[in-house]
C-alpha cells in the first residue's frame, strides 16, 4: 500500500519551487494568463488530460480510472492580490501592487503535487477531476465554472477544496461542519445633501452629518433587528467625500460588506438597511442611492464527507491532526460548487511561529510555512482515492447483478 505522505515528500522540492514561481508571479483574478499556462504545461508533462480555457483562465484536468466509479473533483483557486508584497524574501513578488497573500499561489502548487501522485497512483474504478479556478477574490471564478458545466461529463460525486491558513499549525487540518462560511454581501450607499460655504451651514444640507447618523444607524440593523443567536456583520470599510475643511460636502459615499451564515436574512438585512437610510436622509432633507449585491453564498460542507477528511488526515497526518472549528465570517466562492454536489472545505495548516509565519491572510506579510504544502497534495490525493475505493464498493453492494 502506497503511503501518499511519503510520496508526497519526495516531490516536496518540486512543489515548493512552483509555488514560489507563482508567488513572485502573481496575476489578479480573470487575469490568470501565465499561471494557467504554467498550470498547463505541468498536466502536460504529466501526461494528464485537460481542458482549457475554462472559465477565460481556468483548467480541468482529468484523470480516468480504468474502471466506471464515481468521480471527485478537487479544486483550487489561482488569483492574487491587488496589495503590495511586504516580505524581505528571495521569493517576493516581483510585480509592484500584486502579491499572493491569501495563499492561492499554494493551493495551485498543492493541486498540482496531487496531480502528479495521482498520475503515479491513478484510481482503479471512476474519476478524479482536477479544478484550476481563476478569480476566487471577488469576481465569483467558482460560479463561472460551474457555469461552463465542470461538474458534469463526467458528473462530479464530490469535491473538496482547502485553505492555506495561519490559525492551525504546520501537520495539522482543521473543519466546521455545516455552513463553515458566510454569505458575503457588498453594497455601496450614496448620499447627497446640498453643498455650500462651511460658515452658512442653514444655506445647505450637510451630507457629512447625515452620514454620521446614518452610519450609527446601520450598526443597530445586526444587533437591534437580528436574532442575538444568528451571527451577522455589516462593515462599512471605505467612506469618501467633501473637499475642504471651509466647504460644506455635497455627497458622500460609503462601501460596505454584509456577511450572514443564514443566506434567508439577507433580503430582510438589506430592506432594514435602506428603511433606515431612507429614515435618516429624509429627516435631514437628503436622498441617497443604496445599492445593495448579493455576493458568494454561504460554504455549506457535507458532513458526511467529516469522517472521510478525519480518516485521511490520520492516514496522511497522523492521528488527532483534524480539529472541528467555529464557522468563518469570511466569504469563498467553493460555495459555488459545494450548492450543487456535497462538498468539503478544510484549512491546511501553516502556521510557523521560527518561520515568522503567523501573519493573516491579506496581509502584507502573509508567509506560509513551505513544509505543509506536501501535506496539502497528500491530503487531496488520498481523499479523492479514499472516497472512490468507498463509493465503488457501496455501489458494488447495492446494484445486485441483473437476474
Ligand atoms: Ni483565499
Amino acid at each position: 500500500m502506497v503511503s501518499m505522505a511519503e510520496e508526497a515528500k519526495k516531490i516536496k522540492e518540486d512543489i515548493v519551487a512552483w509555488r514560489r514561481k507563482l508567488h513572485q508571479n502573481p496575476e489578479l483574478s480573470f487575469e490568470e494568463v501565465e499561471t494557467s499556462k504554467f498550470v498547463q504545461e505541468k498536466l502536460t508533462e504529466l501526461g494528464i488530460e485537460f481542458q482549457a480555457p475554462v472559465a477565460k483562465t481556468g483548467v480541468v484536468g482529468i484523470i480516468r480510472g480504468e474502471k466506471s466509479g464515481p468521480t471527485v473533483a478537487l479544486r483550487a483557486d489561482m488569483d492574487a492580490l491587488p496589495i503590495q508584497d511586504e516580505k524581505d524574501v528571495p521569493y517576493a513578488s516581483k510585480v509592484s501592487g500584486k502579491a499572493h497573500l491569501c495563499g492561492h499561489d499554494a493551493h495551485t502548487s498543492i493541486l498540482l503535487g496531487a496531480a502528479t501522485l495521482l498520475s503515479q497512483n491513478p484510481p482503479t474504478h471512476g474519476n478524479i477531476k482536477l479544478l484550476f479556478q481563476p478569480a476566487e477574490e471577488g469576481l465569483a471564478g467558482g460560479m463561472h465554472m460551474v457555469e461552463e458545466g465542470v461538474l458534469e461529463n463526467p458528473k462530479v460525486d464530490a469535491i473538496a477544496g482547502l485553505h492555506v491558513h495561519p490559525t492551525a499549525d504546520t501537520g495539522y487540518v482543521t473543519v466546521c461542519p455545516g455552513v463553515a462560511m458566510a454569505c458575503a454581501d457588498h453594497f455601496d450607499l450614496e448620499i447627497i445633501g446640498k453643498g455650500g460655504h462651511a460658515a452658512h451651514p442653514h444655506m445647505s444640507i450637510d451630507s457629512v452629518t447625515v452620514t454620521a447618523q446614518v452610519i450609527s444607524a446601520l450598526q443597530q440593523v445586526v444587533s437591534r433587528t437580528l436574532d442575538p443567536l444568528v451571527p451577522g456583520v455589516l462593515t462599512i470599510g471605505k467612506i469618501d467625500g467633501g473637499y475642504a475643511r471651509n466647504v460644506i460636502a455635497p455627497k458622500v459615499r460609503l462601501e460596505g460588506t454584509v456577511r450572514l451564515l443564514d443566506p434567508e436574512l439577507r433580503k430582510t438585512v438589506r430592506d432594514q438597511m435602506d428603511q433606515i437610510i431612507s429614515g435618516v436622509c429624509n429627516a435631514f432633507g437628503a436622498t441617497y442611492h443604496f445599492d445593495y449585491q448579493f455576493g458568494y453564498p454561504p460554504v455549506q460542507n457535507d458532513n458526511s464527507l467529516i469522517p472521510l477528511l478525519e480518516e485521511t488526515a490520520n492516514k496522511v497526518l497522523g492521528e488527532n491532526t483534524l480539529s472541528v472549528v467555529k464557522p468563518s465570517m469570511g466569504g469563498e466562492d467553493f460555495s459555488y460548487y459545494a450548492e450543487k454536489v456535497p462538498g468539503i472545505f478544510f484549512r491546511l495548516g501553516i502556521r510557523n511561529e521560527e518561520k515568522n509565519c503567523v501573519y493573516p491572510n491579506h496581509h502584507p506579510l502573509f508567509d506560509i510555512d513551505e513544509d505543509a504544502l506536501p501535506y496539502g497534495s497528500a491530503m487531496l490525493a488520498e481523499f479523492a482515492l479514499n472516497y472512490i475505493k468507498k463509493h465503488t464498493k457501496e455501489s458494488v453492494l447495492t446494484n445486485p447483478l441483473p437476474k
